[in-house]
């Protein structure tokens, strides 16, 4: 790809810690290519030390839109001008939006979460029980759009168990009405009311070692689906085991577009080549 790179050229990043699992380069430089757009994405590794750093590089720098992922998510609200009232709630912003120097933050993880979701297995969340594995900034957001899509019952099950029940417990604030619960990961009897399985730890993610979380799915019902939010890898060693005990499988691929797809039009204004994404990343992911 020839890189036309002028001084009006706008700049999108991403901020995290690691950031070297991030596909988000090829896939926002490919669609701001295929619309012709004077635009350029690049990730930039941020540890939590220097985060309001580079937080304030955005205004002086002039960068127009950022993304923000692990471990960042939580900790950068405090950071920016404005919150969008539906990753206030979320409590997590992974979206950051320069307007004239103004920087508000937005959640486009859970949204994309449910379109990708819904769009390649057909699973409603309306009336079914969830059991969501990890209590961190993705967790929260895809936990609060599966409750606005009346989910009948979330399980947010976590290592460390107190950030599960804070999750429970600011989600039951939001949805009063809803059966939300909280647990550690020894689950085995609620896994077997479950309809859907989705982990959202970074356990699975190649640069720790792709690891299995630490549950017995043995007790899932054959018809339950069993998502991992991790894309890198595609399968990973959840995703093996479920799809070799016959569950519909759910990769983080189709969220990692929809998400991207989202934050695009918030910063450009113009419908996402979607298509174009997701090739530019399973080409990422081929690469590899
Ligand atoms: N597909 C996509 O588009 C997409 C979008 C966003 C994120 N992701 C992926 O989702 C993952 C989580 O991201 P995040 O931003 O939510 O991270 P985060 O806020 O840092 O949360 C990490 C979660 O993983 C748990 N965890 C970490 N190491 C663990 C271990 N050894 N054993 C058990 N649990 C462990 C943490 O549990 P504790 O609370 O006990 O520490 C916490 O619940 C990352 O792999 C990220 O790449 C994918």
């Amino acid at each position: 790809m020839t890189l036309r790179i002028s001084g009006t050229t706008k700049l999108c990043c991403i901020f995290g810690d690691p950031v070297e699992q991030t596909l988000s380069p090829q896939m926002h430089n490919a669609a701001f290519k295929a619309l012709s757009l004077d635009m350029l994405y690049v990730p930039f590794h941020v540890t939590p030390d220097d985060l309001p750093t580079a937080i304030n590089a955005i205004k002086a720098m002039g960068i127009s839109g950022v993304n923000i992922t692990i471990p960042h998510k939580q900790s950068v609200m405090a950071l920016i001008d404005e919150v969008d009232e539906q990753a206030r709630l979320i409590g997590s912003v992974n979206t950051i939006v320069n307007r004239d120097g103004l920087l508000t933050g937005y959640n486009t993880d859970g949204q994309g979460y449910l379109k990708s979701l819904t769009g390649e297995t057909g699973f409603d969340p309306h009336d079914n029980s969830v059991v969501i594995l990890g209590a961190g900034g993705t967790a929260r957001s895809i936990a609060y759009n599966l409750l606005k899509a009346t989910a009948s019952r979330v399980l947010i099950a976590n290592r460390t168990i107190e950030k599960a029940e804070a999750l429970r417990n600011d989600l039951r604030s939001i949805f009063p009405e809803a059966h939300i619960d909280a647990s550690g990961l020894n689950i085995a009897p609620e896994l077997s009311q479950a309809d859907l399985l989705i982990n959202t730890t970074s356990l699975g993610m190649m640069g720790k070692g792709g690891a299995h979380p630490p549950v017995d799915i043995s007790t899932l019902p054959p018809a339950a689906i069993v998502s991992d939010i991790v894309f890198k890898p595609l399968y990973t060693p959840l995703l093996i085991e479920a799809e070799a005990k016959g569950h519909k499988i759910h990769t983080g691929l189709g969220m990692l577009v929809c998400q991207g797809a989202l934050g695009f039009e918030l910063w450009t204004g113009r419908e996402a080549p979607v298509e174009i994404m997701h090739k530019a990343a399973v080409d990422a992911l081929e690469d590899d």
